[in-house]
């Protein structure tokens, strides 16, 4: 038993997790990583960013994230494809370049084509759009809006629909859960797209918490419950509950409380028939993003950096049992 056939075993598609290619040549790693039965979805961190698959204007390099592909399904686990839209982790090509209307929305279409064409038949959903929205719900100004308007949603997600008729296609943020003028933001992103005829099948929410600052399941439900209602998948694509002081994260309470947010995060999913799935940011915090980010805060995941389990590892493993 592990966390995705016990997820699976309650009616879910998946449990999965974030890896990356820093972290093949770690065994006790790519032990716990490489099971099936813990691990059913395999994400890349970095991988498929456009500074990685495309870092110099029409030449792609597609290597580090085959090799990913290779081994998930070597190991019988599904692929969530991330991101193609985003703000962030861009080559530098693109500030580089004066774009026009045209000559954007054609390097959008052209990255969209041949990175999505790449991994057809292997993603098991794409995250199209990333982190589209300031905490205020109205747009980040990204090179994207400023060039595009609000039209380089539907540029997109046409674009993605086009190149992979089969895979799902999602818009994916953070502060969701927490934050309600974004998510109302991230409601009107749906109605968008919906109104003018492109295809969303489905939102991820990233679900970075802190350990005593995650919302209530109940809250958490009915976030999730504004997006089904509108015909959404959703997710929790990128857990993790960061102490937000290190120090005192071993704690017998900080350990409890962490386990209390992750039940509640984990029964928020089983509670709302259209959450699929959930996928971790990392399992262990040998490799969380969160310290280099946010110095002093983290130990957010489900194992200790030696590949301990937690009082949350066993907290979720018990809440799923007996769902
Ligand atoms: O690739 C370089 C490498 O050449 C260099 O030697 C090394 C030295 O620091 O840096 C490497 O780049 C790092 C990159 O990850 C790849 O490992 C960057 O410094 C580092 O900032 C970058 O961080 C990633 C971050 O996205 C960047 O935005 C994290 O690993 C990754 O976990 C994080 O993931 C994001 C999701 O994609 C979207 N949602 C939020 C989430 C957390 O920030």
């Amino acid at each position: 038993q592990g966390l995705h056939s016990l997820f699976v075993a309650s009616g879910k598609l998946f449990f999965g997790t974030a890896t990356d290619v820093n972290n093949v040549n770690d065994a006790p790693y790519q032990a716990i990583l490489n099971n099936p039965n813990e691990f059913g979805m395999i994400v890349p961190e970095n991988s498929q960013k456009w500074e990685a698959v495309q870092p110099t204007e029409a030449k792609f390099t597609f290597a580090n994230a085959d090799s990913l592909v290779t081994r998930a399904k070597a190991a019988g686990q599904q692929f969530r494809c991330h991101t193609l839209t985003w703000h962030s982790q861009l080559p530098p090509f693109i500030s580089a370049t004066a774009w026009t209307r045209a000559t954007l929305t054609a390097a959008l279409e052209t990255h969209i084509a041949n990175v999505m064409g790449h991994f057809k038949g292997s993603c098991y959903s794409w995250d199209v759009v990333n982190e589209a929205l300031a905490e205020d719900g109205t747009f980040r100004e990204d090179v994207f809006l400023q060039v595009l308007g609000t039209d380089y949603l539907a540029i997109s997600f046409r674009a993605a629909a086009k190149a992979d008729p089969a895979t799902k296609l999602y818009y994916n943020d953070f502060n969701l859960e927490t934050t309600k003028a974004k998510a109302d933001g991230a409601v009107g992103i749906v109605q968008l797209l919906q109104k003018a005829g492109v295809r969303i099948d489905g939102v991820g929410f990233q679900a970075h918490f802190t350990v005593g600052g995650t919302p209530s399941q109940k809250s958490l439900v009915a976030t999730l419950e504004k997006f089904t209602s509108l015909g959404m998948d959703v997710s929790w694509s990128e857990l993790d509950i960061a102490h937000k002081n290190m120090s005192t994260a071993t704690s017998a309470s900080a350990l409890s409380q962490q386990a209390s947010d992750y039940v509640a995060a984990v029964g928020a999913c089983l509670a709302v028939p259209k959450c699929v799935g959930i996928t971790v940011w990392q399992f262990t915090d040998k490799y969380s993003w969160i310290p280099n980010t946010f110095p002093g805060m983290g130990d957010a995941c489900l194992y200790t950096a030696n590949y301990t389990k937690k009082p949350a590892y066993f907290a979720v493993a018990s809440l799923l049992a007996s769902a």
